[in-house]
């Protein structure tokens, strides 16, 4: 059985039902709130800009003598324009051509590779912008920021074989992290299972679609007790269904996260500016980074300066401000590092649920208030009461907004298992109230975290990769441009930096981006 998350898999679920239970299935086709005919072409337009290069479907069972061996693939520094030297505001440009594990070249892309330029002494880093060529070679442009030696790595992420497992699994299995809900009135109690979407049963369902987002939300109906009797909402467990065989292409060490090393020098050594010289800029790319590090500070390229905040200048920022987070836990880590770093600043105990929260601080002498919540279901973390699952997007209609106003927000790491359609419908909801809030108190300033590479082993590769990450990023920076929002690119600096990747990035990397956040709250103060 399948679930019926999306219309693109309806269509083969039709047929694989058809037969027998055709009836009982179109009951079922409008699980999800059809979209407005506006949105449905956004959806699709947006799925069209994110779609990934295909990759050969690999025979089965699977074999990876076919598919992508960071081992045996390379990468080597092209001598560019100027014939191997290069400048600061140059490019350097680094081709990456992959091998299978028998060592043949590969003739199609789709594998997921990043790039860094770093220098860990000087701690500077730059993420390089990747070009698949579709042919099995790769490019990646490096824009040159900094002077002296630049080292490069290239990473293979995931092989392109992986990603029709990782679709298909996103696809079929959605409910492969599942969700649980707590009935109760007087001594009765039940737990039944919850989703975005769930499986048909012969059960009848709870319909707990938000009326106000149409966010999609369903629990199996108690036995004995009425819908309305929900009291919470929890991570149920896992159910992970991979053959074994399809285990292999998430192999650590092998074929996920694996550096792929140079054929000849990895590194350069970058010379001073050339005052009035042309700059050499790459054909291939068109976008560069958002910023790099340089002595383990991230300095933004275009327009922004981000100043270094000291306590006293973040309390000066922040006075008379109340600043609203929204969001996940990498977002709550925000809220933890103020709570932190301001000795005026005060928790206030709610007694909520560690990891859960709200949370509340405030700054009375200084009038600050800082709140963080998390952003609705999918939750998969500690319980949760009904009673604090709120949609960001009917918390920000909550607000009043204005110049003393800062909303920040970061949605991305409880979607890895669900098809991209859902986390669309979420940010669209989402993009709603910001419109609204910025009409009626134009002076709001807000602010959006990026998602942000992790560690990555076979579990969290199947429930949370990267690569859906990455994804869910290029589809947030889709929906939200043009608006009058702050992209802080958790992606990039996380990636930049030489820190090992983490869902939670550690302090130093934090406080970059509360720099960063600060920065566009307070242009001109900060050292
Ligand atoms: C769930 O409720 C929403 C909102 O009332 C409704 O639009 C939708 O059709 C319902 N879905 C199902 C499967 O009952
Ligand atoms: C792959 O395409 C790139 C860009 O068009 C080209 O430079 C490269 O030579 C091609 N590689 C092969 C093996 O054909
Ligand atoms: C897991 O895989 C087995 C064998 O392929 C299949 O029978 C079962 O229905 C799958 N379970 C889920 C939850 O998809
Ligand atoms: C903090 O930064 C401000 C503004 O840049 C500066 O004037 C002040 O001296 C700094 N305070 C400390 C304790 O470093």
């Amino acid at each position: 059985m399948k679930t019926f998350c999306t219309r693109k898999a309806f269509a083969a679920i039709v047929l694989f039902l058809m037969a027998f239970t055709l009836i009982f299935v179109l009951r079922h086709m409008d699980i999800l709130q059809p979209l407005s005919p506006q949105d449905a072409l956004e959806e699709r337009l947006i799925l069209d800009s994110i779609a990934w290069p295909e990759t050969p479907l690999l025979p089965s069972p699977i074999s990876l003598e076919q598919t992508t061996d960071p081992a045996h693939s390379t990468f080597t520094i092209l001598p560019g324009r100027k014939g191997g030297q290069w400048h600061v505001g140059d490019q350097l440009e680094v081709m990456i051509q992959t091998f299978d594990f028998q060592g043949r070249p590969k003739k199609s892309g789709g594998d997921f590779i990043t790039a860094r330029l770093h220098n860990r002494k000087l701690e500077a880093g730059v993420v390089g912008q990747v070009v698949d060529h579709l042919n099995g070679s790769y490019s990646a442009v490096f824009s040159l920021l900094w002077e002296g030696d630049a080292l490069v790595e290239v990473t293979l992420v995931h092989p392109g074989e992986a990603f029709s497992v990782l679709d298909r699994l996103n696809k079929e299995q959605p409910d492969r992290i599942y969700f649980k809900s707590v009935f109760r009135s007087g001594s009765l109690s039940e737990t039944t299972i919850c989703d975005v979407c769930l499986r048909p049963t012969k059960q009848p369902l709870c319909n707990f679609t938000d009326l106000r987002t149409g966010e999609p939300w369903f629990c199996y109906k108690p036995k004995n007790l009425g819908c309305d009797t929900r009291i919470n909402h929890f991570m149920g467990g896992t159910t992970q269904n991979i053959s074994a065989n399809e285990e292999k292409l998430f192999h650590s060490g092998v074929n996920l996260k694996v550096n792929i090393r140079a054929s000849g020098p990895a590194s350069v050594t970058l010379l001073p500016e050339k005052i009035g010289q042309l700059k050499v800029k790459s054909a291939t790319v068109t976008s560069g980074p958002s910023g790099y590090y340089y002595q383990g500070v991230w300095r933004a390229v275009g327009g922004l300066t981000i100043h270094q905040f000291n306590t006293s200048a973040i309390t000066q920022c922040l006075k008379g401000k109340a600043v609203h987070m929204y969001g996940d836990s990498t977002v709550r880590q925000w809220f933890e590092f103020l709570n932190v770093v301001l000795p005026g600043l005060k928790e206030f105990d709610l007694h909520s649920p560690k990891q859960a929260g709200p949370y509340i601080s405030l700054d009375f002498a200084n009038n600050i208030l800082v709140t963080s919540r998390f952003h609705g279901p999918p939750i998969r973390i500690v319980t949760v009461s009904t009673s604090d699952l709120r949609y960001i997007a009917n918390e920000l209609d909550g607000l009043i907004g204005g110049p003393n106003t800062v909303v920040v927000f970061g949605i991305w790491a409880h979607f890895g298992t669900f098809p991209m359609e859902i986390y669309i419908r979420r940010l669209q909801s989402i993009r709603r109230a910001v419109v609204r809030l910025l009409d009626r108190a134009p002076g709001t300033l807000v602010a959006i975290r990026t998602g942000n590479p992790k560690f990555l082993n076979l579990f969290v590769s199947l429930t949370n990769s990267d690569w859906h990450s990455l994804q869910c990023n290029n589809v947030l920076r889709a929906m939200f441009k043009g608006l009058k929002v702050h992209l802080i690119d958790a992606w990039e600096m996380t990636l930049a930096h030489h820190l090992p990747h983490n869902l939670h990035p550690p302090p130093p990397i934090i406080k970059n981006m509360i720099n960063n956040l600060l920065s566009y709250i307070c242009p001109q103060k900060g050292g």
